[in-house]
Parts: C-alpha cells; sequence; structure tokens
C-alpha cells in the first residue's frame, strides 16, 4: 500500500534535506498533483521558504509571513482548498511571475509539531483532473503529520549527534591538550587526513563522517601517562618508552564497551595505531589485515602529522622529505594501499598546510 511504503521510506531517513524531498516526491505522486512544496517557518526572518519545491526548478521561494495562501494556512493552522487561486485574494500571483506558471487549484495544510507550533505548510498545486477533494485534503493531512513529526525527528537527532560530536571533540581536546602546541589544528589535520583517505578508499559517506570524529582521540590514553614522562624535552629512556607505549592499551580501556560505532571506531583506533603493517608494532605486533582499517588509517595520519609539525622531542620535517620516508615505509609500517590513497592526495594535503600557515584557529569542520 501507497501509505505504508510512504512510511518506510521516511522512517529509516534522519536527514532533514533528504526527508523532506522524498515526502514531497510520495505526496506528488500519491494525490496526482503538479507540484509539491514543503515551506518551512524561518524564524528569523519571519518567512516562509521552500525547503522542497518538486516542478519548480532549482529556485527557493520567500514568502514574508502571513502572506499568501501559505502564509494564511502556516498563520491560521488550517487548511485551504482552492479551485481557482486567481479567484481567491489570499492567494500571491508574484510566484507564477517569477516561474511562469499559471496556478489553478491548491491545496494546503499546515505542518505543526508535537505542541502545535507551526513548522511549515504542505502544499500541492494543480491536480490533474479536477479539484482537490475532500478525500485528498484528508490525505494531505495525514500525511502532513506523518511528515512534521519526521522533521520534529530529523531535528532533534541533528542535535543530539551535533551535542555528541561536540563532546568527542573536547574529549580529543582534553588528550592533546598537555603534549601538543596547537591542539585545535593537530586535531583538525588529523580529522582532515582521514577523511581524504577515507574519500579516495571510497568508503561511505557516513562511515567517512564517524571517522573524521573519530581518529582525533587517537592518543586518548596518553592522559594517562605522566609529564615526567610525556614533556620530556629528549629522548625517552627504553623504561620511559615502555610506559608510553601502554598509551594504546589506556586508550582502548577508556572507549571499552561504547555503543555507539563512532566510539567503537575510536577504540579500534586507539588501541591499534601504533601497530605496523609487518607485524613490528605494539602493544600486540598484529599484522597485515588483522590491523583493522581505521587503526591503519589513522597511523598513516598520525606518523605523517607527528612528522611534519614539531614535538617537544623533535623539530618538524619538510613534506618532501615527510612523503619520502613514508612512501619507503609503505608495506613495512604501513599498508600499502593507505599510503597510495595518501599519496593521492599529496595536492590536497600541501593545500591544507597552506592554508594553515595562512590562518590559524577555526573547529574540525572548517
Ligand atoms: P607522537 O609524537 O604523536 O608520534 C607518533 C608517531 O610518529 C611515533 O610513534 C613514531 O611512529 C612517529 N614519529 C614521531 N617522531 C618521529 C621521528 O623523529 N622519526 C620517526 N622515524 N618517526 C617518528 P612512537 O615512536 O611509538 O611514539 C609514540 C609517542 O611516544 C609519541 O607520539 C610521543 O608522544 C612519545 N615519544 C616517542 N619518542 C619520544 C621521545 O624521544 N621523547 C619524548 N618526549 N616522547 C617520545
Ligand atoms: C501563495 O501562497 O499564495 C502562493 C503559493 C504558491 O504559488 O506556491
Ligand atoms: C564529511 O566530510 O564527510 C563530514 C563533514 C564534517 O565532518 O564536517
Ligand atoms: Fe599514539
Amino acid at each position: 500500500m501507497l501509505l505504508a511504503r510512504f512510511g518506510r521510506r521516511i522512517a529509516s531517513e534522519t536527514r532533514i534535506d533528504s526527508l523532506l524531498t522524498i515526502i514531497a516526491e510520495e505526496v506528488r505522486n500519491i494525490l496526482d498533483a503538479d507540484r509539491c512544496s514543503v515551506f518551512l517557518v524561518d524564524t528569523e526572518k519571519n518567512e516562509l521558504w521552500t525547503k522542497v519545491a518538486l516542478g519548480v526548478g532549482e529556485k527557493v521561494l520567500r514568502i514574508p509571513m502571513g502572506q499568501g495562501i501559505a502564509g494564511f494556512v502556516s498563520k491560521t493552522g488550517s487548511a485551504v482548498n482552492i479551485r481557482d487561486a486567481y479567484r481567491d485574494t489570499r492567494f500571491m500571483q508574484d510566484f507564477d511571475k517569477i516561474t511562469g506558471y499559471q496556478t489553478k487549484t491548491v491545496l494546503a495544510v499546515p505542518l505543526k509539531d508535537r505542541e502545535g507550533k507551526a513548522l511549515g505548510i504542505f502544499e500541492v498545486l494543480n491536480k490533474s483532473k479536477g479539484a482537490f477533494n475532500e478525500e485528498d485534503e484528508g490525505f494531505l493531512r495525514i500525511l502532513a503529520t506523518i511528515a512534521a513529526s519526521s522533521i520534529e525527528n530529523a531535528r532533534l537527532y541533528e542535535n543530539l549527534r551535533k551535542s555528541h560530536l561536540e563532546t568527542i571533540y573536547r574529549m580529543a581536546m582534553v588528550a592533546e591538550y598537555r603534549d601538543q602546541q596547537d591542539t585545535a589544528s593537530h586535531l583538525r589535520r588529523i580529522s582532515k587526513y582521514t577523511g581524504l583517505i577515507g574519500a579516495e578508499l571510497a568508503l561511505a559517506l557516513d562511515l567517512i563522517e564517524d571517522l573524521r570524529y573519530a581518529s582525533p582521540l587517537h592518543d586518548i590514553g596518553k592522559v594517562a601517562i605522566p609529564d615526567s614522562i610525556l614533556l620530556k624535552p629528549g629522548k625517552l629512556t627504553p623504561d620511559e618508552y615502555e610506559e608510553m607505549k601502554k598509551h594504546p592499551i589506556y586508550g582502548a580501556r577508556m572507549l571499552e564497551g561504547a555503543e555507539s560505532r563512532l566510539l567503537h571506531l575510536a577504540r579500534n583506533i586507539a588501541l591499534a595505531h601504533h601497530e605496523h603493517w609487518d607485524g613490528t608494532g605494539y602493544p600486540y605486533g598484529i599484522q597485515g589485515e588483522k590491523i583493522p582499517l581505521e587503526a591503519r588509517i589513522v597511523s598513516v595520519v598520525d606518523v605523517f602529522d607527528a612528522l611534519t609539525t614539531r614535538r617537544v622531542y623533535k623539530g618538524a620535517w619538510s613534506v618532501g622529505d615527510t612523503f619520502n620516508y613514508m612512501l619507503e615505509q609503505s608495506g613495512r609500517l604501513f599498508d600499502p594501499s593507505i599510503i597510495a590513497s595518501f599519496a593521492n592526495c599529496r595536492p590536497q594535503i600541501e593545500e591544507l598546510l597552506q592554508d594553515e600557515t595562512k590562518a590559524l584557529g577555526g573547529g574540525l569542520t572548517s
């Protein structure tokens, strides 16, 4: 049944944009209308704007709150069903002038949140045969209810995800605070290099996004390493290095048992980012593809960033020297396919480093 399919399609969609497009497509098909628009309330500008407008081209239409049919429906919270738009005083002909369209029939219902506050409106234009009837109106109302609660859920979800990501980013800041010259830009680089490799490997976009937020947590275990070792200006003694080599285990313990995919990836990365492709790494000396992909990626990214920046114990290498070293270590320290991807990203990496010297500061996403 159409409605069941509609419900299934929107239930699986958490991003507001694609969600609304799906809703509009289904509504247009089900009601056999020529156009379908979803207007959302913009509280800052006090306007309604077309988040989705199927059959209108690329244009975003904006209506001052309270004006036109859309404004009327949003303001009063009641539906309208119009047989001849040009004979309705509420109708704004401006849009037809802009889009070169001839509006005849209009069916519009409000989108309301749980508390009855206006989220926007749902509008269909020009039914293929005759006028919209009561059955169409009932249908559009049901769809509008489903759509409104889905919009609300998508917004709640996006807010939740935003605060989740922000918390994770702050955790990474805590972890790197003591031993990095400029924590924010270090984290941003790690995140960006990881994203570049992920894209080059053609990983799914949502996985790339999770990796971009998980990668800065790789050294979280360093919070358990004493200052006397972590901040030592010179070379570590063998005992000190042994202590330092526990940071992957500490990090994995901190992230153990996390339920989100993002933190699960972060745990694997924390544990295995010092493993080497040839099995000579630590803490376990695992080899090749037994090392999780996410850790093999971050291993490359981490060493590249460690070499190209200054540390308390070493100066910065040039990008050229660093790439030479990384290529030389392909198949030894590093997974050859990841080094190949990384090398393909060299132009973007150089550009990124140049931009960084120009403009300092900013968050993960800039
Ligand atoms: P880190 O500074 O973030 O370095 C990460 C990794 O980058 C190192 O892992 C190593 O694989 C690579 N790397 C960094 N500097 C160099 C270098 O000069 N030459 C080469 N070939 N590779 C380099 P590693 O060695 O397991 O070290 C893990 C962490 O232990 C380092 O993280 C750093 O926090 C600490 N560490 C290592 N060596 C020293 C040291 O001599 N003095 C101090 N104070 N800390 C050290
Ligand atoms: C109006 O709300 O008056 C016009 C709506 C439209 O043409 O999309
Ligand atoms: C991505 O680039 O895939 C995610 C966007 C972001 O993390 O800002
Ligand atoms: Fe590390």
